[in-house]
């Protein structure tokens, strides 16, 4: 078997993407089955070990390396995010983006690693500097792709060319119950995540 990863940084080290290739000696792609439950338990197993970070990158990598698998596993969920499971050392999320909905810049305080199984989402990076928010870069994130962000790491996320965008994110710790912070989208001051907050920030394009 052989496996090729690829691997780029980018600025400030905020973010990094991977994406895993493999292929037998034939040079046909192996498809494997993709189990939620199974791979919610891989998820679990994996934060509870050493190198957390590297060990559910790892795992996710490996899964969405066939996207159309796990499309073809998952549950039409009603709402947008879905829990799937948390606890403190892991939250992993169904995520789903509408078009026309731009999440608000923010961080999650734990690295939340992204991977995309259908549409495409653009994530905007930012960093803050006195008085403002400077936007640093966009990464289209598409079927097959994972990115991770660090715990600092801000960013707003839409759903790319008019299309519902979905995916499975997991972070490292209970989001739930994390006090992270969403951020003005010009002067870069921060607010408690709350609902509310979100609400008043989100952009809605018609
Ligand atoms: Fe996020």
């Amino acid at each position: 078997m052989l496996v090729t990863a690829m691997l780029a940084q980018t600025f400030a080290g905020q973010w990094e993407s991977y994406k895993l290739e493999t292929a037998d000696p034939a040079g046909g792609i192996i498809m494997p089955d993709f189990d939620l439950d199974d791979f919610v338990q891989e998820l679990r197993a994996a934060a509870r070990q050493d190198e957390p970070v590297k060990k559910v990158r790892e795992l996710m990598t490996e899964a969405f390396r066939d996207p159309a698998a796990i499309r073809a596993a998952m549950p039409e969920f009603e709402n947008d995010d879905e829990i799937l499971f948390e606890d403190d050392s892991v939250s992993i999320w169904f995520v789903r983006f509408m078009p026309g909905l731009h999440v608000p810049p923010h961080d999650h305080q734990t690295t939340a690693t992204i991977g995309v199984y259908e549409g495409a989402e653009d994530n905007h990076f930012y960093l803050r500097e006195p008085g403002r928010l400077v936007h640093k870069g966009t990464r289209r994130v598409e079927p097959g792709d994972v990115i991770a962000l660090k715990p600092d790491g801000i960013h707003s996320v839409e759903a790319a060319g008019g299309q519902v965008t979905c995916g499975i994110h997991v972070y490292l710790a209970a989001l739930t119950k994390i006090e992270r912070s969403l951020f003005d989208w010009e002067s870069g001051v921060a607010r408690r995540y709350t609902d509310e907050n979100y609400d008043a920030m989100k952009r809605v394009c018609t």
